[in-house]
């Protein structure tokens, strides 16, 4: 049988993932998410890693047309948070034994952002004692300031590329955006030594299953340690929702698509991090521990300040709004013991992917590495 085949093969190939994309019988999707939790569990193991996630400020130059807080959406509440309450939310994470945290805002490139970005990273490894893992998402930035928040203790950078069909990509951002750049950018992260995430957002309006599966190609190519991916959420304050015919079923297609889309990545890529992203959980109560259970080993709780997270709002129906960091920790531990895995406290969870990769680098990316990880413990 040819899912059976193609389940237990090496190197698949475009057409097996093609055909992996297109399974729509439940039994044979059930044996696909199976089988990418068995590989999850024989590579990454059964465990998942937190980053808690700070999303400091809404503020934004760019105008990407699905995004919430694009620049031209004159109805959000714009926020910065200030130094004081982000160090107070690090350490929180710190103390709580998360193990790494995400530093997230929307894109801006003035000195005096750049500047507060310095101080941030130099301080929270500072308040740490250098242990808590930093992960930055602060979209593209020039090589030189990747490299100083790198020098400053920062040793990951998530950056999605949105889609790889560079048409697409043209048709959902405005025409200062450029395809190449991002692009160029991901590789500049990766010349640095950080461990680079990307993504893509999954069932865009024109994107079909083969976008889809080159996206996985894409990863492929450009040996990402890290995706976060998820389902593309209407925002109704965006122009990109005026090309959504028929809201609910783009919903459910797009919660599917991005089920499979986690599974055949596991497939795909066996040794990298996979994080169930938020967004699935906009679209089913369960979707973060759905993803879990379909190869997905990452999660990240948002532990931003709940005054501030109603104004964080990149796409409809966001969970976790009214929580407290608190709150969702006991919540998300009540989840993954759900799906029988294990969170593991206190450790930065660098892929396997990243070591391989860096082989013979480790000498000069020096402190950026977890020893204790590297050396498998
Ligand atoms: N739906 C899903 N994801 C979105 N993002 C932005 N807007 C949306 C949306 N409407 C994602 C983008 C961006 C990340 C920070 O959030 O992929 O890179
Ligand atoms: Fe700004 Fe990022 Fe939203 Fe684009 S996706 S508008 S860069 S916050």
């Amino acid at each position: 049988m040819r899912l059976e085949q193609v389940l237990n093969k090496n190197n698949l190939n475009r057409d097996d993932l093609i055909y992996l994309m297109g399974l729509k019988d439940e039994d044979k999707l059930e044996k696909l998410y199976n089988r990418a939790y068995e590989i999850k569990s024989e590579t990454v193991g059964q465990k998942v890693y937190f980053r808690g996630l700070i999303e400091f400020s809404n503020r934004c130059i760019k105008n990407c047309n699905y995004c919430g807080i694009r620049h031209d959406n004159n109805k959000v509440n714009r926020y910065t948070m200030n130094e004081e309450e982000i160090l107070e939310s690090a350490n929180w994470v710190y103390e709580n034994n998360y193990g790494s945290i995400v530093l997230q805002s929307g894109e801006r490139n003035d000195e005096e952002y750049i500047e507060f970005v310095n101080k941030l990273v130099k301080k929270i490894k500072e308040l740490s004692n250098g242990e808590l893992g930093i992960t930055l998402s602060l979209g593209e930035q020039t090589k030189e300031t990747y490299q100083k928040w790198f020098d400053l203790g920062a040793h990951r950078y998530l950056l999605r590329i949105e889609t790889s069909n560079e048409e697409l990509y043209k048709s959902i951002h405005p025409n200062d955006h450029d395809f190449q750049s991002r692009k160029e950018c991901i590789a500049e992260l990766r010349e640095i030594g950080y461990q680079v995430g990307t993504g893509v957002m999954i069932g865009l309006p024109g994107q079909t299953r083969e976008d889809l599966v080159d996206d996985i190609l894409f990863f492929k190519d450009e040996s990402i340690d890290m995706i976060g991916m998820g389902p593309y959420v209407i925002h109704e304050d965006t122009p990109l929702v005026q090309e959504v015919t028929d809201q609910a079923e783009l919903r459910t297609r797009n919660f599917t698509w991005s089920l499979k889309m986690v599974a055949i990545l596991r497939l795909a890529m066996p040794d990298i991090n996979i994080a169930a992203t938020t967004a699935l959980q906009a679209l089913n109560p369960i979707g973060r521990e759905l993803a879990l259970q379909a190869g997905a080993n990452i999660l990240m709780p948002i532990v931003t300040h709940p005054n501030y997270r109603e104004d964080y709002q990149l796409y409809e129906n966001k969970p976790c709004i009214d929580e407290k960091p608190s709150d969702c920790k006991d919540c998300l531990a009540n989840r993954v013991k759900n799906v029988g895995d294990e969170i593991i406290y206190g450790a930065w969870g660098d892929s396997p992917h990243y070591f391989k990769r860096i082989k013979g680098r480790e000498s000069d990316l020096g402190s950026q590495i977890d020893i204790d990880n590297a050396a498998g413990k």
